[in-house]
């Protein structure tokens, strides 16, 4: 029966093979597939009707390494003049040197986010950039654990872990990337790594409250091949739960669990309507004002998907 349920639950992204009793094993935390489809208590009625979790919707963009005083004025003046849904988060991550420009013209119903900050107290490190800069400039949030730092940096989980720890023991946000490659895709290994990268957070980090999970296979970050909405919901699905039982049902449910990789005005809408998706981590599409506006907006197509 189990073995049933958990074929149906993996249709789609995991070979058939019999993959889920080796990470049940493993010694990194387990996650229970049935635990969705046996063990939930039925959910109060909400006005949003098609979120599994309790948190707002969260619409983050990650310019990266891109733009100009110039290119950034008008995207900050296209952002100020959007009109955006209230009930929903929304953070822009400029590079490092425009946080400024944009902290002093940006409507404050966005906040910032760094994209990177330097693993401890600041000091002697070249070319680094301190927590306590950022808060100084007026960050919120900062993204860590992002593919780019992962695979072209080089960072690893445990560094990662520790740049969180720190973040939060000085107050930022921090939006937590995990994701696997197309490879680990294509060999079965989708939980395994998102899983394994999740537990580094969770060793690291004393509370999950400032928390908000993106989850980005790498193979559709900056591609245009955008994970359909069911492979999405499949990880966001299995990742709530992964927390519900490695750390709390109240951490899974307030937990925002947001996509990135290849999101845009045009496929945000059906991707929101996925239960366990709580928002987008945006690259590309939040260099262009008014197509970010519109992703941010499709939390209207949650609240009547269901
Ligand atoms: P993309 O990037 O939207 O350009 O794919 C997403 C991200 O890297 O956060």
């Amino acid at each position: 029966m189990a073995a049933s349920l958990a074929s149906h639950l993996h249709i789609g992204l995991r070979r058939p093979c019999p993959k889920l009793d080796a990470f049940n094993s493993q010694s990194f935390y387990s996650f229970d597939p049935n635990l969705r489809l046996s063990l939930s208590p039925p959910k109060p009625p909400r006005a949003v009707v098609a979120m599994a979790g309790t948190g707002k919707f969260f619409v983050g963009g990650n310019w990266k390494c891109n733009g100009t005083k110039d290119s950034i004025a008008k995207l900050v003046s296209d952002l100020n003049s959007a009109k955006l849904e209230p009930d929903v988060d929304v953070v822009v991550a400029p590079p490092f040197l425009y946080i400024d420009q944009v902290k002093n013209s940006l409507t404050e119903r966005i906040e910032i986010s760094a994209q990177n900050s330097w693993v401890g107290k600041g000091g002697a490190f070249t070319g680094e950039i301190s927590v306590e800069q950022l808060k100084d400039l007026g960050s919120k949030w900062v993204i860590l654990g992002h593919s780019e730092r992962r695979h072209i940096i080089g960072e690893n989980d445990e560094f990662i872990g520790k740049k969180a720890a720190y973040a939060l023991s000085q107050g930022l946000g921090v939006i937590a990337c995990i994701g696997e490659l197309l490879e680990e895709r294509e060999a079965g290994k989708t939980f395994d790594v998102c899983f394994q990268q999740l537990k580094a957070f969770a060793d690291a980090v004393p509370s999950w409250d400032n928390i908000v999970i993106a989850y980005e296979p790498v193979w559709a970050i900056g591609t245009g091949k955008v994970a359909t909405p069911q492979q999405a919901q499949e990880v966001h699905a299995a990742v709530r739960d992964w927390l519900k039982k490695n750390i709390s049902a109240e951490v899974a449910s307030k937990t925002r669990i947001i996509y990135g990789g290849s999101v845009n005005g045009g496929n945000s809408a059906e991707l929101a309507k996925q239960e366990d998706i709580d928002g987008f981590l945006v690259g590309g599409a939040s260099l262009k004002g008014p197509e970010f506006a519109t992703i941010v907006n499709s939390v209207t197509s949650k609240k009547v998907a269901a």
